[in-house]
Formats: structure tokens, C-alpha cells, sequence
């Protein structure tokens, strides 16, 4: 354990561990010493120099050891004569440090005075004004006037795009390099960079298309200017008009903390509107941090084009809006005279609270549901997941961490950063893939196996793995389809509780599940269908909430009566008997159970647009006509039914999961300077379920060896797909991939294919037109096909591809 030290800052004394910086243990006591260049999760440069204090040491007697004491017997301090950056000056003990001295106070008014002399003060039209820590510091310990005339200042044209996505205005920048340092250190993108010298110094980026990263926005939180701002969000608003509501992401089972920022506008007829997704601080989920899938497109569902506002029932072949009442009575009418059963589908896109009411009603008609989904093992992460007190944080020197059939960035962004930070904090990290991704990067060991020989790789584990403290495994979907990954899941289950490694913290297996709510609803009893296409051809009643199977496999709609409950449009709905507008995530409360067993709840943000109604409501109101009475307008009541009847939800309740503490780094305050503009968490930090019973028996053998003859067709995930939720994100949509599919350069070689050719593709009787990526790292033999871009793969499947008039397989 790392011993303390105790020190005096502005006559406030303070116990901190060895090695910890004067700025940190300044802010542990409330002492803000202003910084720009230093940010608490990014070592440090001494840059900006605006940090600058007086510190001094106690004089230690050569011959004892021992602190020189004055007459009054207190340790003789010697100052130095010279100030001291507080970023990069580390506690020892008996320092004094002062913040406040006239020497300090000079110094901070210089440092002020000379980033001013290339700053255009645009205050009045800048993104930033208003959570400005230039602005901000200036009004604190800036000078009153300025010695520089603004003619004589260099001015360069205004914000020119780095990207899609973020835009640069050059005047503002103060040089502090955070953003260059968070794409190196944190993203591992190192895109942008410095250009030029002196005045003329500049951002730049070296990538195509520009600012190529996952991680972009992060950038704009963290700059202490308004030099970086997000196509969103810039000119959109002053910080001064935003309220904000917590919320969660729903754009992967991370589950990564967010706050809506919302504004009365006239886009929305003088109501709500929501004009920027910002992170909110949880150090055991996403830090400070968010992915720009789910900056950029976590609340563009909500104001997509398609949004339906009135139910609709089938009249004469045609969909036509009818009343609330009209839609209910018309499905209580078609279900109630039902000979067959019904299947109730449902996606990870609905809360726990709309999954269960939904499931109490299929149960009550002796209906079977089904999860919309295309990874299995939700159920074994129910009993050897990870469980209370874990925090991939805490993972480091000694612990162990397998990702297995998963490109981790592409599916699960925040998961990617938190296992390259376990792996730079020591732990042994395994990366095991057909193919290279960018986790790799960070991996100690990388396995490659041939696709359908996942679970070899459980016995090519290094050593220093098999003797790891804690243990935690992430499986994911890639080249695997419902029954590849049911059979890995069970290996692996079986591997962690064969060795100990399941029902405590910090040990288990998570699901790189491709919806934020799939892990809740695993926990609350759904399952996948092995074949949904059949069940749903042979069930006499469809209920479909919150996905879109037709639109997703090309699949023709089905015979059955078909109720569809969504947000938009979908070809589902196109299809559907009767279609209920639902409201979408942001204009209800609820809550969403992530990959790592936390529940967390999420606030309605904006007021729902009339016409719709929460999906639970909506059920509710269903089955009140079959006289089933559950709860259907508060969601912690219908929260507190489900705690009560689903037994690892048991005693949770709306109170608990919003329960909060202090955390490190300190930010979200008023000291903007500090952590940027990302929120405090007041809201809520969530609470992981308990450890399930452990009791899996692994049963899996190793596959015998699979000969591949001609090609096979693999699902894989992209981050930027085409699917329904992200392509209503505007300011994504130039940054979605087209339609495309992989191929190994060894086969792309050998038949003639080229980067960019378009390809024909028939798999599984379908046949489609895809542009064709080469990738060397791709084994040969293998397409991989991304899903949710027009060929959606249930499994690995034989394939050809066809360029031009040429045969490859
Ligand atoms: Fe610092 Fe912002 Fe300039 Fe980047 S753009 S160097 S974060 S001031
Ligand atoms: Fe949302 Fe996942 Fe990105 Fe977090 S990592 S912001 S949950 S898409
Ligand atoms: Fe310390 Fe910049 S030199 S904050």
C-alpha cells in the first residue's frame, strides 16, 4: 500500500498518498489551484504554467535525518525562490504549499495576460462562453486591461471542420495540448496533432476521413476553450439556457452515464428540445467519458422523420390513424377471439419496466416471448456474471482479462477503453480473434483462431492467466449466430467456475451484448428463439415491441395478427396489423440493466410527443381489456412488482439505484478548469445485482477440426452500422459506413478482387450487391459481413461472391 504524506496548503492540512500532485491534494480539500494544460485523468506537461504556487520543504538536518525546528519548535521551511508548477510537483512531507501570495497572484494575472495576447475574445458568440474556464479564470485572476493591441494579434479565418463530427476555431486555442494527449493516451488515435510553431501553432489532423476516432467529443469537453466545438451542438445554444436531465446511454450494454441538455426552442413548437448528450461522471461505468455513437446519436431517435404520433389498425390492406381507444379495443377484439398462440418479441431497447409488464401479459394469454437478439448466454452471465463491488477499474497488476469473439471498439466502446487501461495498469490483457482489432494494441497475448474454434483458445491461455486474482471474460457475436455463441458462452462459464473464478467481485463473464437492456432482459426470464422466422410463421398473434425483424433479415410478414409497438416507422410496422406509437426513451422514466449487472435508472428529458405513450403504459393498457391489472403509469411502482418477483432484482428500488457518493476526480462543479464540462453525477451511480448461484457445469467438448471449403460468410459488428436507432443521427450519418463486406487479401489476391469492387454476394438464397474491404488480417477462406447493413447474418453460412461475370466460390 502506497504510505501517506501529510502537507499544509493555504494553512489547510491534508493526508494524501506518496506520489499524489499538489493540484489533486489542493482539490481534495476544496483548494482550487487553476490549471489549463493539466487534467486529473492525463499525466501531466506544465505547459500553460497557470498552476504556478509557492511551495516549500522542511530543512532536514544532515546528520539526523530529522526536520530543523525554529524557537518555537516548528520545522523551518525553506521556500523556494522560485514558484513552482502545482501540476507536476509532487507532495512530500511537511511541504507548504501557497496559493495566495502576492507572488502567486502576480504570476497567475501574467500567465492571464499573455494567453489573451493571441485570444480573439469572441466571448459574446463563443460555444463556450458561459462554461468557459478561460473566461472564467480571466474574471478570477486576469488583469483588467491588456498591454497588447488587438490589431497586432494574428487572426486566423474561423472554424474550419477537423472532421464531420468537430470544428476548430484556430484564434482560441491556448495550446494546451489536452486534446492531442486524450487521443494519444486515452483513445489511442493519435489523429490530431500540433502544427507550426509559436503563434502560428495549430491543430491539425493527419487522418481520412478527418478526426478519425470513436472518441472525438471527448475532446470538446475537456478543451478549456471554446476552440473545439461539436457539429451538433455549435451556435445551437448558451450553457446559461440548458436544464438537464440524467440519462443513460442506450446505444450498447455499457450502459455510459449521460446528461441531456435541453432547451425550449421553436424546432419544437416553443417546447423542449434536446440539444447535446454531455457526459455525467461514473467512475465505475464510463469515467468521464462517452463514445461518439452514443454523443451523437443516443437522443436522434426521438426527432427522427419518422416517428409515429397515432396508432394506426389495418383497414382494406391499408395502415389508418385511429384513437388510443379505437387501436386498444381493435387488439383486445383480434387477440381475445385468437385461436393460436401468441409471441410476444422484444429487443434490449426497452427498459426493465416495459420487458416485464410486457412479459406478464404474454404469460397472462399463456403466450411465449421471445428476445430480439443474435448473442446467447445472457442466462450464464445471470449466474457466473459479474456482480456487486465489481469495477473494471480496480482491475490491474495480477488480474487477467480474456475478450473473445468480440471486436471490442467497434461493439462496445467504453468496455474497449476500460480494458486498455486495465492492460496499462498491469493486468494481463488476451485478445483472441480471427482477425486483428484495434485492442490488439493494448493486448499482452493475441490468439487467433479459425472461426468455430473459439473455445480452443481456452487452451492456449498463458500461464501468468491461469494464475490471475481476478478474472473477467467479455464474449461477443463475431462470425457467431445464436448456437455459436450459446455453445462459447457455455465453455467459457464453465472455465470460470471450473476455476473459481465466478460469484465475487471482479470475477465473471460479460456478454458484448449488441443492445443496452439485453442483460435485463436475460435477468427477467426472455431468451432468444432459436428460429424466429419459423416461430414467428406459425404463432397465431405477433406482439412486437421495440425491433424490427423484417426490416433487419428480409424476412416476409408473417401470416399471423401482428401488433407493433415502436418509435418509428420500420417495415415491421409497415407490415403490422395495428401499430402503437411508443414514447421514446428520453420522454419516460425507467430503467436498463447493463452487460456488467448494473441497473441504472434514466429521467424523462423532454415531454413525449403527444400521441405516444411508454411502452409499459401501453402494455398495461392492453391488459386491462383481458382483465389483467398491472401497473402502467409509474415506473419505480412497476419497478418495485418486478424487484419483488424477479429474484437478483430482489429489495433493489428506484431509491437505491439513485443513490450517490463522492468520487475522484472531483468534477462537474463550478472549477470547469479542472475535469472539463462533463457532469456530476447527482442522479445516480446505479447498483449491480448480486453474484447468480455459481452453479454452471461447463459442458462444452473442444470442436472436433471444421475443413472449410470455399467461403464462409461471418457475422460481424461495426459501430457505425446502418441500423434504425444510429441512422437517425444527422450528424452521423456522413461518418456510416455504406454497405460492405470483408475479405481476406489472400483470397481478394488470389481472385482478383480489389478495395472498392462491387460485389455481388449470395448467402442463404439471398443475393446483394456489396462494396468489397480488403483486410489482411482477415483469415482466408472467411467474407465477413457486417450486420445491420443490408445482409443481416443469423450464422456463419457458405457464401459466393461475385465480381463482375468472375466466380470465387
Ligand atoms: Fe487545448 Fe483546445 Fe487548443 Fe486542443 S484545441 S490544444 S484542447 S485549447
Ligand atoms: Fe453509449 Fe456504448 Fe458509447 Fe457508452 S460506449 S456512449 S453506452 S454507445
Ligand atoms: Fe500546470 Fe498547465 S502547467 S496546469
Amino acid at each position: 500500500m502506497t504510505p501517506n504524506v501529510t502537507l499544509t496548503i493555504d494553512n489547510q492540512t491534508v493526508t494524501v498518498p506518496e506520489g499524489t500532485l499538489v493540484v489533486d491534494a489542493a482539490k481534495l480539500i476544496g483548494i482550487d489551484i487553476p490549471v489549463f494544460c493539466y487534467h486529473p485523468k492525463m499525466a501531466p506537461v506544465g505547459m500553460c504554467r497557470m498552476c504556478l504556487v509557492d511551495v516549500g520543504r522542511p530543512v532536514i538536518d544532515r546528520a539526523t535525518g530529522q526536520p530543523v525546528l525554529d524557537d518555537d519548535g516548528n520545522p523551518v521551511i525553506n521556500f523556494n525562490p522560485k514558484l513552482e508548477t502545482g501540476c507536476t510537483v509532487t507532495v512530500s512531507e511537511g511541504m507548504v504549499v501557497h496559493g495566495k501570495t502576492d507572488n502567486v497572484q502576480e504570476a497567475r494575472n501574467e500567465v492571464i495576460e499573455f494567453i489573451l495576447t493571441s485570444h480573439p475574445l469572441d466571448c459574446p458568440v463563443c460555444d463556450k462562453g458561459g462554461e468557459c474556464p478561460l473566461q472564467n479564470l480571466t474574471m478570477h485572476f486576469g488583469p483588467g486591461t491588456s498591454r497588447f493591441v488587438f490589431d497586432d494579434k494574428i487572426h486566423f479565418s474561423k472554424n474550419i471542420p477537423l472532421g464531420d463530427l468537430i470544428y476548430l476555431d484556430r484564434e482560441r486555442c491556448i495550446q494546451c495540448a489536452r486534446c492531442t494527449r486524450f487521443q494519444d493516451e486515452i483513445a489511442d488515435d493519435p489523429v490530431i496533432g500540433f502544427f507550426n510553431r509559436g503563434r502560428r501553432l495549430e491543430i491539425i489532423t493527419f487522418s481520412d476521413p478527418g478526426f478519425d476516432s470513436y472518441w472525438s467529443g471527448n475532446t470538446t469537453d475537456i478543451c478549456p476553450v471554446g476552440a473545439l466545438t461539436t457539429a451538433d451542438f455549435r451556435f445551437g445554444a448558451r450553457p446559461w439556457e440548458l436544464n438537464s436531465a440524467a440519462s443513460i446511454c442506450n446505444q450498447c450494454p455499457v450502459g455510459c452515464n449521460i446528461t441531456f441538455n435541453t432547451r425550449r426552442e421553436v424546432k419544437s413548437g416553443g417546447g423542449f428540445a434536446i440539444k447535446r448528450a454531455m457526459p455525467r461522471q461514473n467512475e465505475a461505468v464510463n469515467e468521464i467519458w462517452l463514445c461518439d455513437k452514443g454523443r451523437f446519436s443516443s437522443y436522434t431517435l426521438g426527432e427522427s422523420d419518422k416517428r409515429i404520433s397515432q396508432p394506426m389498425i389495418r383497414v382494406d390492406g391499408d395502415l389508418k390513424p385511429v384513437e388510443w381507444g379505437a387501436a386498444l379495443d381493435y387488439i383486445a377484439e383480434n387477440l381475445g377471439a385468437l385461436e393460436g398462440s401468441l409471441l410476444s418479441v422484444a429487443s434490449g431497447r426497452l427498459s426493465n419496466e416495459d420487458l416485464y409488464n410486457l412479459r406478464k401479459f404474454t404469460t397472462h394469454l399463456n403466450g411465449e416471448t421471445a428476445l430480439y437478439t443474435h448473442l446467447a448466454g445472457g442466462d450464464l452471465v445471470t449466474r457466473v456474471g459479474l456482480s456487486q463491488g465489481s469495477n473494471l477499474g480496480d482491475l490491474g497488476k495480477g488480474d487477467a482479462i480474456l475478450v473473445v469473439a468480440s471486436d471490442l471498439e467497434e461493439e462496445a466502446p467504453v468496455w474497449w477503453l476500460r480494458v486498455k487501461q486495465a492492460a496499462e495498469r498491469g493486468a494481463t490483457v488476451v485478445v483472441a480473434n480471427p482477425r486483428s482489432t484495434k485492442l490488439d494494441r493494448a493486448a499482452t497475448h493475441k490468439l487467433r483462431y479459425i472461426y468455430g474454434q473459439e473455445l480452443t483458445v481456452l487452451d492456449r491461455l498463458p500461464e501468468e492467466f491461469t494464475k490471475s486474482e481476478n478474472t473477467v471474460i467479455f464474449y461477443g457475436s463475431e462470425g457467431l449466430g445464436l448456437a455459436g455463441s450459446a455453445k462459447l458462452a457455455e465453455g467459457l462459464a464453465g472455465w470460470l467456475v471450473n476455476t473459481g473464478r465466478s460469484g465475487k467481485a471482479n470475477n465473471g463473464l460479460v456478454a458484448v451484448h449488441p443492445r443496452a437492456n439485453d442483460q435485463g432482459a436475460w435477468e427477467l426470464g426472455y431468451r432468444p428463439n432459436a428460429d424466429l422466422a419459423a416461430s414467428m410463421a406459425k404463432s397465431a398473434a405477433l406482439y412486437i415491441a421495440g425491433a424490427d425483424p423484417l426490416g433487419d433479415t428480409g424476412m416476409e410478414a408473417p401470416e399471423a395478427f401482428m401488433i407493433v409497438q415502436d418509435v418509428i416507422m420500420t417495415r415491421t410496422a409497415e407490415a403490422a396489423d395495428v401499430v402503437l406509437p411508443a414514447s421514446t426513451f428520453t420522454e419516460r422514466d425507467g430503467s436498463y440493466t447493463s452487460g456488467e449487472r448494473r441497473v441504472q435508472r434514466f429521467y424523462a428529458t423532454v415531454p413525449a410527443l403527444p400521441g405516444t405513450r411508454p411502452d409499459f403504459t401501453i402494455t398495461a393498457q392492453i391488459a386491462v381489456r383481458f382483465g389483467l391489472e398491472i401497473e402502467g403509469r409509474f415506473a419505480p411502482r412497476i419497478f418495485s412488482a418486478l424487484a419483488e418477483e424477479v429474484e437478483s432484482y430482489s429489495g433493489l428500488t428506484y431509491v437505491a439505484i439513485s443513490r450517490t457518493e463522492e468520487q475522484w476526480p472531483i468534477v462537474g462543479r463550478s472549477d470547469m478548469y479542472y475535469g472539463g464540462t462533463t457532469y456530476e453525477n447527482s442522479l445516480g451511480l446505479g447498483v449491480q445485482l448480486p453474484a447468480g448461484d455459481g452453479s454452471f457445469e461447463g459442458a462444452w467438448k473442444a470442436p472436433s477440426g471444421k475443413e472449410v471449403s470455399g467461403l464462409t460468410a461471418v457475422p460481424v459488428t461495426v459501430l457505425y452500422d446502418q441500423g434504425s436507432v444510429i441512422s437517425q443521427s444527422k450528424t452521423l450519418a456522413p461518418r456510416l459506413a455504406q454497405p460492405h463486406v470483408i475479405v481476406s487479401a489472400s483470397d481478394a489476391g488470389e481472385l482478383g478482387l480489389e478495395n472498392g469492387s462491387i460485389a455481388s454476394v449470395q448467402v442463404n438464397g439471398r443475393e446483394i450487391e456489396l462494396s468489397v474491404r480488403l483486410d489482411e488480417s482477415v483469415p482466408a477462406g472467411f467474407v465477413l459481413v457486417p450486420r445491420s447493413m443490408g445482409l443481416n447474418l443469423e450464422a456463419p453460412a457458405p457464401v459466393k461472391v461475385r465480381v463482375l461475370e468472375k466466380e470465387l466460390a
